[in-house]
Formats: structure tokens, sequence, C-alpha cells
């Protein structure tokens, strides 16, 4: 073996200093390192010098309240949302519903703080219980539609999409099943109108506020009395898992 550590060698002895301080010791979940490390190896644990481990909050993370809304996963666990906020007020100023404005702020809660890859698939089910079926609905399928233009709104394929995927790419067989299937639904407008006001909502110049839309949450989604998370619904565990990613069990 060379004595030259790779980028992820280097990053877990950075991570191992900083746990060290840690009164407990993280053990970190597969989904941290997977696609980086051969699956087939274990996973080198860090050693646990007589701590107990992580089963709380980790101390590195801004701390949530004990009984967590919408909004402060916005603003303690979420990157920052501007994309989110533009595209909501982009459908507030074209005055579409309500229903369509909160869809709009949250259609990528899934890259902002879980997972990127299939995130229209991911956000639908973390918000499915707490939302009108409708806008999970729409939320799960723009997944699949913006791969398809609708020049009947004015939504062309994204020139985004060709400089990131190439200009030959074509969405898997899934995504073009999912786009036929919702493209004859009766809600299909709904989620052809997150994508709408997705495509423009990139103005590094234009500053939206969350506090702009805590009306809109409070109307259109269901905050569970226990706090998100600390509610039996079957999305829960997931808003759980954004709360206390290093949590050991
Ligand atoms: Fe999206
Ligand atoms: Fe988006």
């Amino acid at each position: 073996m060379s004595g030259i550590m790779t980028t992820l060698e280097r990053a877990e002895a950075a991570e191992h200093a900083l746990s060290q301080e840690l009164d407990r010791v993280v053990v970190k979940s597969v989904i941290y390192t997977s696609g980086e490390r051969d699956p087939r190896v274990p996973m080198p644990r860090p050693p646990d010098q007589g701590k107990l481990v992580m089963m709380g909050q980790d101390p590195r993370l801004p701390q949530m309240p004990a009984k967590p809304t919408l909004i402060d996963y916005f603003k303690y666990r979420f990157g920052p949302a501007n994309h989110l906020l533009q595209s909501a007020r982009l459908a507030q100023k074209s005055g579409a519903s309500e229903k369509i404005v909160l869809a709009c702020l949250v259609h990528d809660i899934a890259i902002a703080g879980f997972i990127r890859g299939d995130h229209g698939y991911w956000a639908a089910q973390l918000l499915e219980p707490y939302v009108d079926e409708e806008v999970a609905w729409a939320i799960r399928y723009h997944q699949a539609l913006r791969f398809y233009a609708d020049e009947s709104v004015g939504y062309k394929y994204p020139e985004l999409y060709s400089k990131l995927f190439g200009p030959d790419y074509q969405p898997d067989e899934y995504i073009e099943r999912d786009y036929k299937m919702a493209r004859e639904h009766k809600w299909y407008m709904t989620s052809r109108l997150i994508c709408v006001n997705d495509l423009y909502a990139f103005d590094p110049n234009v500053q939206v506020n969350l506090e702009d839309f805590t009306d809109i949450v409070g109307r259109q989604f269901k905050q569970p009395k226990e706090g998100l998370g600390w509610d039996s619904s079957p999305s829960a565990h997931m808003w759980r898992t954004i709360m206390c990613p290093t949590k050991y069990l």
C-alpha cells in the first residue's frame, strides 16, 4: 500500500479528529459513504474509547425544538432553501392556488435535506401524511414531468439538463412510464405547474423569506401535535432520520 491517503481516507481522518471531541461515538450509516466504498468490505468503526454511542440529536448540528414544525426543518435541517422559496414565490405571483404554492415550496425538500436521486418520490413519501393527496401526487410526478416538454404551458426541456446529462440523455424507463401515466391523470396540470414554476426559479438576486409562507404552511400542512417526526405517520421515521442523522439505532 502506498502512503498516500485517498480523499475518502482523509475525510475519515478529519472526521475522526472531530468525533474525538464529542462525548458520544458516531457510527455512520451506510448511506454516508454509499457509492464511494465497496459495499462488500466492512465499514470501519471508530474506536469507542469507553464512550457511549450517539442516540439523539448530534451536538454538531443546530438543535431542533422538542416539537419541530415543517418550518423548523427548513431552518435547521434543509440546506439554503432559496430555490424552494423562489419557486413558491413565482407560483404565488402567477396567481396559483395555495395548494400549488405549497407544492412548489416543498417540491425539492428531499434534495435540500435527505436524498438526491429520485428526489420527487422521496419528497412525496415524506409529505404524503401531511398534505393534500393532490399535492403529494404532484410532487411525486414532477420528477418525471421535468424531462418532458409541454408547449401548451410554455415548458421546454431545461437547457440545464442538456448541460448536466449530455444532449443525448434519455430518461430511465420508469421515468418515461410514470410520465405517460401522469400525462393522462386528472392532476397532471398540478404537477406540471411545479415544473413551470421550477424552471425560472434560479435568480441569485431575489431574496424571499420563509416567513412569507408561514400562513400557507399553517393552512396546507397538517402539523402533528407531537412534533414532525415524533408522530406515528408512515413517514415519521424519515423525518426523525433528518432530525438525528447519526443516531446509532
Ligand atoms: Fe425537483
Ligand atoms: Fe426544483
